[in-house]
């Protein structure tokens, strides 16, 4: 299956990433099915769209005519399976949770036909714990979106070791029309890229205060004006939530045993103290007026 070839993507999920990823597959002029078990969240979904199309058009930043077509293209539906049976392309987008994922896998094999390519927009796992689950691993990778994926452009197209090269360059393909800027991932490696990278920074920015050499100002402005990060290290650490960032050191700890990965105490100290950054008002920052003034 080409770029070309692929006309009809289902996306699996309405959640916070799947709506957005059929919606800007449908502004890019692809048939869009978004599925997804729970009524709910389709209806929220709908009205996203109902209430974001609209809106672009009066920002002037769509013509009428193109969120027509967009709304034409894109439909929701509660039946997963008839969604399925149609696609070129399916992109799965349910919970973090691998069981699941390989439960998805294991149906959409059932019932997509036979060319369609399955790719997840998982986050960290990568495609050979789950293509296995199908009999189409050469037609199986990762499509890592970012949140919100309406309006960020990296798209990282992870290969595994199953994954054809022609699976590889449809989904690169995808990405392109859809207005993305997609990295070949050569090879699946935990956290993928930009993750790694993003998690390296905060390795470092954390060893640094922990040794006592800067305050959290001072790092956060260095990188800020030394490297032209615009949301410098502890400031985005505050954004991600500091629990999830420990439990993903956590989990690479105790996965490699690499005393790298080994959480930062400034960090652990902060999450005991249900200091979780901008969610709670506190984190490596304080942000109580800000959240006052949000009504929180
Ligand atoms: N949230 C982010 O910032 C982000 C960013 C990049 C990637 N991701 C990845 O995207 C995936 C989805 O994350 P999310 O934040 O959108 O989750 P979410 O919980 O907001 O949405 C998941 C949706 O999947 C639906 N669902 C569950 N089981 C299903 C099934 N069997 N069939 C169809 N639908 C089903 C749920 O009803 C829910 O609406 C995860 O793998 C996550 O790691 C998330």
């Amino acid at each position: 299956m080409t770029a070309r070839e692929i006309k009809n993507i289902t996306v699996i999920g309405a959640g916070t990433m799947g709506h957005q990823i059929a919606l800007a597959a449908a502004l890019s002029g692809y048939s869009v099915t978004c599925a997804d078990v729970s009524g709910e969240q389709l209806a929220r979904a709908r009205k996203f769209v109902d209430t974001y199309l609209p809106q672009r058009v009066a920002r002037g930043k769509l013509s009428p005519g193109e969120a027509a077509e967009a709304g034409k293209n894109l439909v929701f539906s509660q039946d997963v399976d008839e969604s399925a049976a149609r696609a070129d392309l399916v992109i799965e987008s349910v919970p973090e949770i691998l069981e699941l994922k390989r439960r998805v896998f294991s149906r959409l094999d059932k019932v997509c036909p036979d060319h369609a390519i399955l790719v997840t927009n998982s986050s960290f796992i990568v495609s050979s714990r789950i293509a296995d689950a199908t009999g189409r691993p050469d037609r199986v990778c990762n499509m890592h979106f970012f949140n919100p994926p309406l309006h960020m452009k990296p798209v990282e197209v992870v290969k595994g070791p199953h994954t054809s090269e022609e699976t590889a360059a449809a989904v690169v393909g995808v990405c392109r029309r859809m207005g993305k800027v997609p990295f070949l991932l050569h090879k699946e490696v935990k956290g993928f890229l930009i993750n790694r990278v993003l998690s390296a920074t905060h390795r470092e920015a954390l060893f640094l205060y922990d040794m006592g050499v800067a305050s959290i100002e001072d790092i956060d402005k260095a990188i800020q004006y030394g490297l032209g990060h615009t949301i410098p290290p502890f400031r985005q650490m505050d954004l991600i939530g500091l629990d999830l960032i420990l439990n993903i050191d956590m989990e690479h700890y105790r996965e490699t045993g690499d005393p790298v990965h080994k959480p930062s105490p400034v960090l652990v100290e902060k999450v005991v103290r249900g200091e979780l950054g901008r969610k709670t008002g506190k984190g490596f920052y304080d942000y109580s007026d800000m959240l006052a003034g949000r009504g929180y």
